[in-house]
Parts: C-alpha cells; structure tokens; sequence
C-alpha cells in the first residue's frame, strides 16, 4: 500500500511544473518575449535570427520534425529563399523506380532530422537522445523561460563553490556521471548535451547588426527559443486574436441581457 502511495504521489509530481524546481532554489534568468500576455505577438526579426541559430547550431543534433520548409514564409522568407533553403538539404525518398533515394528537399517536406532513427541518434551521443524541438517550448513548465535559462546554464562543476552547491540543493555527496555537463536549470542538473551555444558563434546578417543586434550569449539563446515558440505555436497570434473578439462579444451580449432584464422585469415591484 506504502508503495503504491509513494508510486502515485511520484507520477503525480512528474505531473506538475513543480516537479522541475524541486529541491533547488534555483530561479530562471530573467527575461521577457514580445509573445507573453494575452496581446503578445512574434517578432518576426527575432524568429528569423532564431532559425539561423537553429540551422547552424541546433539542427546538428535536433530534428523538428513537425515543421515544414514551406512554413518559413509565414516568418517572412521569400519564396525563393524557402526553396533554396530545401533544396539545400538531402531527403531520403522513395524514387522513380521504387527505391529509397536522396533527393533535393522540396518546400513541401518537413525539416530533416539529423539522425535516421532513435538508435543513431543515441549512439551519436553518448547514449543520450537529442529529443526533437517542434513542441519542445510547449512541452516543458515555462518553456521559453526555461529553454532561455538551460541554454545559459552551464557550469565548471570543478569550480563551484560549497555555498553555490548548497544554494542549488545539490546532495552532499553529489557526484557527475562520465560524460554530462553541469547545468543549473537541467532537473537533476546533469544533462547529456555538451553546451551548444557560445558567445559569437553564429554571425547575424548587416540588418540586423544595423539595428545594434548582438551575437552574445542571451541574445543567441533568446532568438533561438523565440523561433522554437513560434515553431511549437505558429498560429498563436490568430488564436489571442479569436479570444478577444470572443470576450468582446461576450461582454456585449451581458449588457444587452442585462438591459432586456430591466425592461422585462420593469412592471414587478
Ligand atoms: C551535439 C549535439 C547537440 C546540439 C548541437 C544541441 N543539442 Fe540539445 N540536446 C542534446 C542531447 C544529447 C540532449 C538530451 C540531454 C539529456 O537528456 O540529458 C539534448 C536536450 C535538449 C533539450 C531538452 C532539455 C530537457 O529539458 O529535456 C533542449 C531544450 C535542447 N537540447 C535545446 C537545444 C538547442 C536550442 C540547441 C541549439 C542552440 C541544442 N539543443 C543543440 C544534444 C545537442
């Protein structure tokens, strides 16, 4: 019965968001994106840069596979700037005779993941698994906040100091495993992806250092989670846009019902 208790008080606190502050003070960095709050909107610059960062950093280990290449034009690439973008890549494809084949890539096909199947991945990766990022933003308890934190959360374990190890609510006798990084925001702080993004590593194009853009740190991992929110939501600025059509109306519709109340009710005393 003990068991049984302890079993579904664990399932239900994987449940909860919770569950991934548990045991640490640890608190996100702060940030805010343009697509919080209930008016909030994508910044299209921000998705683009946010899609390089992916294409040349992420996409290495990451598939996303819900997404298509044609997709991009909703974030403001030319039609000629998609095609050149898919075409760039191979598709593994049956061909004319009937036998898989690599082909150019089409508009129409959805992002190439970077491995063939779970098992290379894993294999590629220390036995880890590089999981896709389509939904990832949806996916986690706070996701853009979250990613924004994990992607600036790597430490020198070697170099952490007993108070910053007992601030974190690390275990006395906590040890790292061979072959995972130290990361504050990573439940368990132990994450099998080496540290992916570093200052200047990807260079953004002359508009967007016209508009006093940086390739620091911050700015690379809040561009890029900027893309994955708008790849896990791509539709979410016509869904805010239905809700507050849908409040006005409502809120309409309780006036008028509460003036027909009054000139019905007007008589009874
Ligand atoms: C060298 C391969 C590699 C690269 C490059 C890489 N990752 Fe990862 N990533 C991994 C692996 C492996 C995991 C699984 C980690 C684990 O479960 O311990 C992972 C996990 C993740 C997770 C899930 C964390 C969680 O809470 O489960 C996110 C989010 C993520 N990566 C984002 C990114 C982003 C964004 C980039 C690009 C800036 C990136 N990764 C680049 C290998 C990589």
């Amino acid at each position: 019965m003990r068991k049984l208790l302890a079993t579904a008080a664990v399932a239900l606190a994987s449940l909860s968001g919770q569950a991934f502050a548990e045991g640490s003070d640890v608190k996100l960095l702060p940030v805010s994106f343009s697509f919080e709050g209930p008016f909030g909107t994508y910044d299209y610059h921000a998705v683009q840069r946010g899609f390089q960062v992916y294409k040349e950093v992420c996409a290495a280990c990451h598939g996303l596979s819900l997404v298509a290449y044609r997709n991009l034009q909703q974030i403001g690439l030319s039609e000629a700037a998609v095609k050149a973008i898919a075409a760039d890549v191979q598709i593994r494809d049956l061909n004319d005779v009937g036998e898989m084949a690599d082909r150019p890539g089409r508009p129409a096909d959805r992002f190439r993941s970077p491995f063939p199947n779970e098992l290379a991945a894993r294999a590629a990766n220390n036995g880890a698994y590089p999981p896709d990022l389509s939904l990832m933003i949806k996916a986690r308890p706070n996701g853009a906040h979250y990613v924004y934190s994990l992607l600036q959360g790597y430490e020198d374990f070697a170099k952490l100091t007993a108070d910053q190890k007992k601030a974190m609510g690390l275990a006395a006798d906590f040890k790292m495993q061979p072959n995972m990084q130290f990361n504050k925001f990573f439940p368990g702080h132990q994450i099998a992806m080496p540290k992916p993004l570093n200052e200047g590593q990807v260079t953004y194009n002359e508009e967007a250092q016209k508009e006093g853009i940086k390739n620091d740190l911050p700015q690379l991992a809040k561009d890029v989670v900027h893309f994955l929110a708008w790849a896990s939501e791509p539709k979410m600025e016509e869904r805010k846009k239905t809700g507050v059509k849908a409040v006005l109306f409502l809120v309409i519709l309780a006036g008028l019902f509460y003036a027909v109340k009054r000139k019905v009710w007007a008589d009874v005393h």
